[in-house]
């Protein structure tokens, strides 16, 4: 039997930023990233503020371009693809779910335009009341009041309200992968519990996820394999216990020391 295609790889992803116009200089957002998700696999990348994390997710999402370094989606070089058909496969949840909004769109709009990218893929239709009805219900399934929502611009909602706005469009997708980066950095800690556990339900359903992190408890909670990022640089990455309870590597034994307690803060 051959083995099976990863529904992402990275090979050596590498970013390099310019920064500052009279002395110009090189700041190294990642090198040498390298990391496989298989299908209905959860890997957590976490680390510290400005470890690359960010960096690495823009990268995969193609927003912005590696240095040096490649992907693939299902085996295909990921850069050569088609954009929208790539965004189609590839959705996400934002650290700042504000950027991906368009300020002067009530939010209904991105969901019904997650329809539009739907029906460019399967050539097929849907009725304004199927799409209706299929926002509506995706909405309660993340415990929002469709009522609420619905019909409001992003400066009238919370930002724990649109990184769920962003889950709803994630699960109208359906993607491949699923890339959510500190998904639950402006959610209240109920409702945190309600995303992660809806992520977890979607990898039951076969997504794929790489779900970033600074929160070392939370990583846990939802990770099949864990890779460590120290100084844009990936230093330790296996399985989700062996990371997180037979760290090897110095960095991550520090980074574990800080979290006393790791099996009773999630274990609900
Ligand atoms: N557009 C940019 N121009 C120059 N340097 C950048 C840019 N974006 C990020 N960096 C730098 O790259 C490094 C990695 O940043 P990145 O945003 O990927 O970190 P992160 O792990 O996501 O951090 P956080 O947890 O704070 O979100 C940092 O040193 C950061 O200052
Ligand atoms: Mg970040």
């Amino acid at each position: 039997m051959g083995e099976e295609v990863a529904v992402v790889e990275s090979e050596d992803l590498t970013k390099y930023y310019r920064s500052g116009y009279v002395f110009s200089e090189e700041v190294c957002g990642a090198k040498d990233v390298t990391f496989s998700i298989k299908e209905g696999e959860i890997l957590a990348l976490v680390g510290e503020s400005g470890s690359g994390k960010t960096t690495v997710a823009n990268m995969i999402l193609r927003l912005i371009k590696p240095t040096d370094g490649k992907f693939y989606l299902r085996g295909e070089d990921a850069l050569g693809m088609d954009r929208n058909e790539y965004w189609r496969r590839v959705q996400a949840i934002f650290q700042d779910p504000y950027s991906t909004f368009n300020e002067y769109y009530v939010v209904d709009k991105e969901l019904e335009d997650a329809f539009g990218l739907l029906e460019e893929g399967r050539n097929g239709t849907y009725s304004e009341s199927e799409k209706r009805e299929i926002i509506e219900s995706t909405l309660e399934k993340i415990g929002m009041n469709p009522k609420e929502i619905l019909g409001r611009y992003p400066h009238q909602t919370s930002g724990g309200q649109m990184q769920r706005l962003l889950v709803a469009r994630a699960l109208i997708m359906d993607p491949d992968l699923l890339l959510a980066d500190e998904p639950t950095s402006m959610v209240d800690a109920s409702t945190r519990v309600a995303v992660l556990n809806e992520i977890l339900r979607l990898k039951e359903e076969g997504m794929s996820v790489l779900f970033i992190t600074h929160d070392v408890a939370q990583a846990y909670y939802i990770s099949d394999r864990a890779a460590v990022m120290n100084d844009g640089e990936v230093v330790e990455i296996g399985p989700a216990d062996e990371v997180f309870f037979e760290p090897e590597h110095p960095y991550t034994k520090e980074l574990i020391s800080s979290v006393p307690r790791l099996y009773e803060k999630w274990d609900i």
